[in-house]
């Protein structure tokens, strides 16, 4: 037994030596770089705002926006085209070419960012709402078709309620999903009057 306490002591005695060789005493000051276990990603390989970086000429890591570049939110000779206001209403009419290129456009940019909540055809029936979503606008209710365009772009642009913003999408592109969603919401909802011959013959189907 003694012989044991003995050797456990020693071994004891020099793990804790080696311990306190590699790892200092606490509170020693150190210039080497702490032992992380877990980094938790705490450095990671990439520039942050307004820090040097060797890679630009300048020495910086800010770049300047490229020619012709246009701030968000700056007023330009078109504030409608870009707020969706005319003076302190909301406007009314599509501020870009309406033609079936920009049509198509506009269906696609609407099945790539509104689908899946409004649906394919707008009536807020999107496959979001079948894991959970709630509220969802139908677009064929009376008072979207009767909203302004300007209002619309305002909802793209800023969201509204429970709707998220999306100004990523482009000006040109907002106004074109404007565009397609009228198309969408003639759809569901044009006079007899107004189909051809043919169709209006066939009646609802
Ligand atoms: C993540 C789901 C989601 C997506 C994607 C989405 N919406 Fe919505 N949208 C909603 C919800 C929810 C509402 C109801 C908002 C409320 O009243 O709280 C709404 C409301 C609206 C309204 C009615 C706004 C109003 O003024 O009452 C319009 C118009 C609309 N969305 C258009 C769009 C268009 C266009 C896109 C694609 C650019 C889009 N939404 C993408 C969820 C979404």
């Amino acid at each position: 037994m003694k012989g044991f306490i003995r050797t456990f002591l020693a071994v004891f005695g020099a793990v804790g030596l080696a311990v306190v060789a590699v790892a200092g005493f606490r509170g020693d000051f150190t210039q080497r770089t702490p032992i992380e276990i877990f980094p938790d990603m705490d450095r990671q390989p990439k520039y942050k705002s307004q820090t040097p970086s060797p890679l630009f000429p300048e020495g910086r890591v800010d770049r300047v926006p490229p020619y012709g570049t246009v701030a968000f939110h700056v007023t330009t000779d078109q504030p409608y085209l870009i707020t969706g206001k005319m003076g302190n209403m909301w406007g009314t009419g599509i501020p870009v070419t309406v033609d079936k290129k920009l049509l198509a456009r506009g269906k696609e940019r609407y099945e790539i960012n509104c689908q899946v909540c409004h649906g394919a055809t707008g009536a807020g029936n999107g496959i979001t709402t079948q894991y959970g979503l709630v509220g969802v606008a139908s677009i064929h209710l009376d008072k979207y078709r009767e909203m302004a365009d300007g209002e619309i772009f305002n909802t793209i642009t800023h969201g509204k309620g429970q709707m998220g913003p999306y100004h990523h999408i482009e000006v040109a592109d907002r106004w074109a999903i404007i565009a397609y969603l009228r198309a969408l919401q003639f759809s569901q909802n044009a006079p007899a009057s107004l189909l051809p011959p043919d169709f209006a013959k066939a009646g609802k189907p």
